[in-house]
């Protein structure tokens, strides 16, 4: 035993095995006691003095009597009851020895991901502490050093350390912003603060997926200063690698003002504090690594510090109100007061159009109730021209919701990122009003003109006028008008005073507005700070809490009620708790959060509020969402007839026509259901009618339904708790899964030896006394995982079941129709050739449909004299669907489109499953994939299958999970899908498994 762990054993009666820790001056020990119990021992450099150890200790002791959940250590009492005591290390120099507990967890720094919702509980911890101390007294915490943020001005007499001119400048600058603010900060109230909870001295626990704060630790720093430097620290290191620190930050204050409420002065002290905090940590590293150039320790956060000072100058006033926003504080000084101004004005202001807009119509783009665009993700120019023509009532006008979601922004300026799912801006914010162009504007009250521009790109304002205002308290406010003729340039320029109710500008037509049909856009801004001219004119619907209260309703200004204009999208919660007060439980959902679609377009999907998604799950719409060509048909025959078999109709028997051309000649009966269910129910019926038997095998964990019959079939459904168990008509054999299976891919006979798991099977049947009636197996397993059985498999089964008497049933319903690229039905794989192919799903691309397709044969033993008829099934309507999604497969080439994405996809996922030890198996064809989750000892992973599927979402992929433990990630998305799309699944793919293998790795801390 070392010379510590005999100290702590001889003074604090604890045995135990030291392990040593980084630091940074002082010698750390993790101390594990061998019964769950972990202590840490520290040991102060020899010159410690008493009063920093004392300090820390009576500090702990506070936050703990005045917040006993807090996570922070306790102090151990040595055995004496002292709480530290000097003892002398192996070369005889006395130390300070202290003790506290270990607390789980390990540093926020090497945690994944850092949700704002982490983030929002780390403000929350740190408002506990701050609050907790806020009363704590010692004489030596008005400490003189360099780590007290009142004091950070001193990097700036040491800037000859650093050689780069350009990082001298900026230091400089930020030297200046601190100058700037540090009387503001000098007038705080000073308290005992922790100084220095930078992201190795908090400490996370949890279960992958959620997360929770687990430890403040390291009181080391502690001195007396404005609570604000505090959270400044803390924000430093946060924000640092974080890809939108205004949202961390956001999150961060909005947390610890649930607490320890801060005022609007403390939170515009934040960033200049943040961006000191950073500048003395790179010339403190740089300082210190110019002294000790072998210590790691001194440079740790020197290049992400220099990173970030470099690269995110965010705007400070808007990030202010962006902070004020999240703490629902005025977004700038005299906010409330404006609209408190505008609230008594309302009612007399001049009319804008020149006319009472009390009854004036309103309109709605919204993505729910309106189809403009028809493509969300591109609007041609004509498109833009005729927005809203369908409220057009011979030139009477009509207005434009605020706070509306709209897809008609769909230009890249309003993408955040590179997807075409990435994050994009679409809630209104203004009032429109459409007029015919021309219409005259007139100014609501007296302003000075700020801005008067033409901005004349395509999808832009056209000419635009910003008007500033100031209210009888003085306090500024600002207004837009867009989409103006630019006339107005000969006659307004920034100064010009216009005067209430002035008629100042008028309503451009589409070749000067930005190409739109003529409308203004009429916006209210309470501060320019961040936007200045460029005002944002929707704004992102996660950011909202910013947007509306930096441009509130702009109703006062027209003397309308906020209600009139103000548009509420579909209230989610209440759609679900509808849906759970009228729907079976059973009726699972997707997701803990679950989302609500209002639009697709291709392979991309439309929250209510506009958010995109990547759908990379549903198979149904096989051509694509909405797709044109299936619009058409399905309006023009509406607009025609709808009837069904009973009579004649050519759409029937060319969709026939068209289904039988991709089959072989063998197949020439085709019969039309509403679903895949019904569809296999039929099959079912044909292989006892040709056989006059009812024994069917089929493969475990399969899945064909959801009636009586079908479920009978599907192990999926039947073996489930609670299913109703196996029918004595049936009989199961292990699915080809030469992954996971009996026989895996090194064995070049397992082909054969599944499909030599049919013989007993029929013979069990036979035992039971029911004769084989045939076999019915997905061609690829789906639900079991999506599984690409050994070719040749299925061959080999068809064999034994016909020299069985049966008769071949494939389930081509998830596979058939090009999704696998290579094949347009998964036995042409097998070089098998079924008796009965059913489809479903994709063939109506949405649309109810069903088809069984078989041999003349077949179709005369089940033409018994009793009619078969399905109602629905067949109709006129369904045939034209059926058949246009057929022919648009072949002439958008979407097969081969399958097999190129395919190819690509299953490629980039094998890089990841080279990455990263989660990822057992990656299998597929075309758009048909897998992603098998497992363990380091192989077992199935299904809480990682559950996290990625719902991490995904969180960046706006949908995929799907599958297989018997349910930890197989299923890829299948619409046949469209583009090069990007599947980059952009691998890419986040990959940074979701990086944090997987972050937060599976419970490695404890490694430095304190
Ligand atoms: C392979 C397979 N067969 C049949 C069905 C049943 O189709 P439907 O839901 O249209 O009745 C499904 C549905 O998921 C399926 O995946």
């Amino acid at each position: 035993m070392d010379h510590w762990a005999l100290a702590l054993q001889a003074n604090w009666g604890i045995t135990a095995q030291l392990r040593r820790l980084d630091g940074e001056y002082d010698l750390n020990f993790l101390a594990g006691s061998g019964n769950g119990v972990g202590y840490v021992v520290k040991v102060m450099r020899p010159d410690c003095e008493e009063w920093l150890v004392a300090l820390q200790i009576q500090a702990m002791d506070y936050i703990h009597a005045a917040d006993p959940t807090l996570p922070s250590p306790r102090v151990i009492a040595a055995a004496s009851g002292a709480k530290f005591l000097r003892l002398a290390d192996e070369t005889g120099v006395e130390r300070l020895v202290w003790v506290i507990e270990e607390l789980p967890g390990k540093c926020y720094a090497l945690s994944a991901p850092k949700s704002a919702a982490l983030i929002y509980e780390v403000g929350q911890v740190l408002g506990r502490a701050a609050k907790a101390l806020k009363d704590f007294q010692h004489p030596q915490l008005d400490r003189d050093f360099k780590w007290n943020l009142m004091q950070a001005g001193w990097f700036a007499a040491e800037l000859d350390c650093i050689s780069d001119p350009v990082r001298k400048a900026l230091l400089d600058r930020i030297h200046t912003e601190f100058e700037v603010i540090k009387p503001a900060l000098d007038a705080l109230p000073k308290q005992a603060i922790h100084n220095d909870a930078n992201d190795y001295n908090i400490l996370i626990t949890g279960k992958l997926g959620a997360p929770t704060v687990s430890g403040l630790i390291d009181f080391g720093d502690m001195c007396s200063a404005p609570r604000i430097c505090d959270l400044a620290i803390a924000a430093a290191y946060l924000v640092l690698d974080h890809p939108t620190p205004e949202i961390a930050l956001a999150a961060l204050v909005a947390g610890y003002q649930t607490v320890y409420p801060l005022t609007a002065q403390e939170i515009d002290l934040l960033w200049p504090l943040l961006r000191a905090r950073l500048a003395v940590s790179v010339v403190n590293s740089t300082m210190m690594a110019t002294e000790n150039p072998a210590d790691p320790y001194v440079t740790i956060s020197q290049a992400p510090a220099w990173d970030f000072l470099e690269s995110h100058d965010l705007h400070g006033g808007l990030l202010s109100a962006r902070l004020r926003a999240a703490c629902a504080l005025p977004v700038v000084d005299g906010a409330d007061r404006i609209m408190r101004w505008l609230e008594t004005e309302r009612g007399s202001f001049a009319p804008l159009v020149g006319e009472d807009l009390s009854d004036t119509p309103m309109g709605s783009l919204s993505v729910e109730s309106s189809t403009w665009p028809q493509n969300p993700l591109h609007m041609p120019l004509e498109e833009a021209a005729r927005v809203g023509e369908e409220f057009e009532d011979n030139g009477r006008i009509w207005l434009g919701y605020y706070h509306e979601p709209r897809l008609i922004y769909t230009d890249k300026a309003f993408r955040k990122g590179p997807w075409k799912a990435s994050d994009r801006r679409t809630v209104h914010l203004a009032v429109d009003a459409f007029a015919p162009a021309g219409t005259p504007m007139y100014a609501p009250l007296q302003g000075v003109v700020f801005v008067a521009e033409n901005r004349d790109t395509h999808l832009d304002y056209g000419g635009v006028i910003i008007l500033r205002h100031q209210t009888p308290q003085g306090d500024l406010f600002y207004t837009l008008y867009g989409h103006l003729d630019p006339e107005f340039l000969d006659r307004l320029k920034p100064g010009d005073v216009v005067k209430k109710g002035e008629k100042f500008c008028r309503l451009g037509d589409p070749t000067m507005n930005g190409g739109w049909a003529p409308h203004v856009h009429f916006q209210l801004a309470l501060t320019t700070q961040g936007i200045e001219a460029d005002w944002p004119g929707v704004g992102d619907p996660d950011e909202m809490y910013l947007w509306r209260a930096v441009c509130p309703n702009p109703a006062a200004l027209l003397n309308l009620p906020d209600d009139k204009v103000r548009y509420y999208p579909t209230d989610k919660g209440e759609i679900l708790d509808k849906r759970r007060a009228h729907f079976g439980g059973n009726l699972s959902l997707t997701y803990t959060d679950p989302i609500m679609l209002v639009r697709g377009w291709k392979h991309h999907l439309f929250d209510e509020w506009g958010r995109p998604y990547l759908d990379a799950y549903n198979n149904v719409p096989h051509v694509g969402h909405a797709h044109p060509r299936i619009q058409a048909v399905a309006a023009d025959q509406l607009k025609r007839i709808n009837s069904n078999t009973r009579y004649l109709h050519p759409a029937q028997t060319a969709f026939a026509d068209k289904i039988l051309s991709k089959l072989p000649e063998t197949f020439q009966v085709c019969y039309f259901v509403n679903s895949g269910t019904e569809a296999n129910e039929l099959a079912l019926r044909l292989a006892r009618a040709h056989t006059g038997a009812k024994g069917m095998v089929t493969p475990d964990h399969g899945y064909h339904g959801n009636s009586t019959g079908a479920v009978a079939i599907s192990a999926y459904k039947f073996n489930k708790p609670g299913g109703v168990g196996k029918a004595d008509w049936v009989e199961l054999v292990d699915v080809a899964d030469d992954y996971r299976g009996a026989f895996r891919r090194d064995d070049p006979e397992r082909a054969q030896k599944f499909a030599d798991l049919i013989d007993p099977a029929i013979s069990a049947l036979k035992g039971r006394g029911h004769g084989l009636a045939g076999f019915i197996a997905e061609t690829f397993p789906s639900v079991g995982g999506q599984i690409i059985p050994p070719q040749g498999y299925l061959a080999a089964v068809y064999q034994k079941i016909r020299a069985a008497g049966g008769v071949c049933i494939a389930d081509e319903v998830q596979t058939g129709l090009g999704r696998l690229g290579e094949y347009y039905f998964g036995f042409e794989h097998q070089g098998a050739v079924p008796d009965i192919v059913v489809l479903g799903k994709p063939i109506g691309n949405g649309h109810p449909l069903g088809v069984v397709v078989t041999s003349k044969a077949i179709a005369e033993s089940f033409d018994n004299g009793i009619e078969f008829f399905s109602t629905f099934g067949g109709s006129t309507l369904s045939c034209r669907i059926g058949k246009a999604v057929l022919d648009i497969v072949d002439d958008e080439g979407l097969q081969d489109n399958a097999r190129l994405m395919g190819t690509q996809l299953i490629a980039e996922l094998q890089t990841l499953e080279a990455k990263y030890r989660c990822v057992g198996d990656v299998r597929g064809m075309g758009l048909f994939v897998g992603l098998e989750l497992i363990h380091s000892d192989g077992s199935e992973a299904t809480e990682i299958c559950s996290y990625i599927k719902n991490r995904m979402r969180d960046h706006r992929i949908l995929i799907g999970s599958e297989g018997p433990k349910d930890n197989i990630l299923k890829i299948r998305p619409p046949l469209t899908i583009e090069s990007a799309d599947v980059d952009m699944i691998v890419m986040v793919l990959d940074s979701i498994l990086a944090e997987v293998e972050m937060g599976a790795s419970d490695a404890p801390r490694d430095s304190l």
